[in-house]
């Protein structure tokens, strides 16, 4: 038996503007996994695809094309050229919430490529497993970034910009952000989609609006690699940066109504995380001791469908 797991992710600063070459920032939650285990089966069986949590079960032999997780398994052994099918079971699990902006889809798929790796005895860096990654994240998301794929292939913090080699961040001092989840899905393609929209229609104003969020991005890459800049001051970057986001049209009422709870029960900032319009917001707690679980205690009461503490380091 083999066995890979991978960590969701939340972006901290600089969605959407990243789509546009814009810089932003991203880091594992290690709270929330994915994982894959492929066993060997019978000889003449091929290799089948059971993922209980979807309630499907399959072979991969008759999978179509756009089946994401027949995509990733193809790939790989692609990658390592093997030309035949192994006799494998692959199961897949996940408590990443689909489709709320932890990187679930990306998470799943870089579990079964560790599965696999470890399954053939063929070690990947995270650079060949972020590309592999990439290619079915097109299919969910149409025109990623790449961020999802990077931060969770290098299971690390990155600042990252599109097409450009990947800048690992240090982490000055630890801090904690909490997550709520609205427990509405939002298609991240038809979000970036509409806002193309709008981009088109006005470039030069939201050209400036990406420049407004880039800048944010990059003043918090230094707050958070240098220890002895205060959290005040991220915390300020992240409501900044949600100004903005609702600014080019991402965010949702939803997401308002958790924010401001949030920042009501004492967070030093918040705005939403990933696409918007649904998924997930976080907010950044003072150092203090319980005040994670009172901001965690106050998204509750204001809605949210679920709540992750999460530490970043
Ligand atoms: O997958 P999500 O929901 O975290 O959204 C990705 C972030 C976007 O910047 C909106 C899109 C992208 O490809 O980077």
């Amino acid at each position: 038996m083999a066995e890979g797991t991978a960590s969701g992710k939340i972006i901290l600063f600089g969605e959407h503007a990243v789509v546009y070459g814009r810089p932003a920032v991203a880091v594992p939650v290690s709270n929330v996994q994915a994982v894959a285990r492929l066993l060997a089966d019978a000889p003449g069986r091929g290799l089948t695809i059971d993922a209980p949590d979807l309630g499907r079960t399959y072979d991969l032999a008759t999978a179509p094309a756009d089946d994401p997780l027949a995509l990733i398994v193809r790939s790989t052994l692609e990658h390592f050229s093997l030309v035949d099918i192994p006799d494998a079971v692959l199961r897949v699990s996940s408590t990443i919430p689909l489709g709320r902006g932890l990187g679930s889809g990306a998470a799943i798929s870089t579990a079964i490529v560790r599965a696999m790796s470890r399954f053939f005895h063929r070690p990947l860096s995270p650079e060949e497993i972020s590309r592999l990654v990439y290619e079915v994240e097109k299919l969910h998301h149409g025109t990623p970034s790449g961020i999802d794929n990077t931060v969770i292939a290098y299971d690390q913090p990155v600042y990252f910009i599109k097409g450009k080699p990947i800048q690992r961040m240090g982490v000055g001092r630890p801090f904690t952000v909490v997550i709520g989840d609205t427990g509405i899905v939002a298609p991240t393609h038809r979000v970036v989609g509409d806002l193309r929209r709008r981009w088109q229609e006005a470039p030069d104003r939201y050209e400036g609006y990406f420049d407004e969020i880039a800048a944010i991005a990059r003043q918090a890459r230094v707050v958070i690699e240098q220890a002895r800049v205060g959290l005040d001051m991220l915390g300020r970057l992240m409501n900044d940066n949600q100004e903005l986001l609702e600014t080019i049209g991402v965010s949702s009422p939803e997401l308002e109504r958790l924010v401001a709870a949030a920042r009501r029960a004492g967070a030093l900032g918040a705005k939403l995380s990933g696409a918007g319009w649904g998924g997930n917001m976080i907010a950044l707690s003072p150092p203090e001791p319980g005040a994670a679980e009172a901001i965690a205690q106050a998204l509750r009461q204001a809605g949210a469908a679920g709540v992750i503490i999460t530490t970043v380091r």
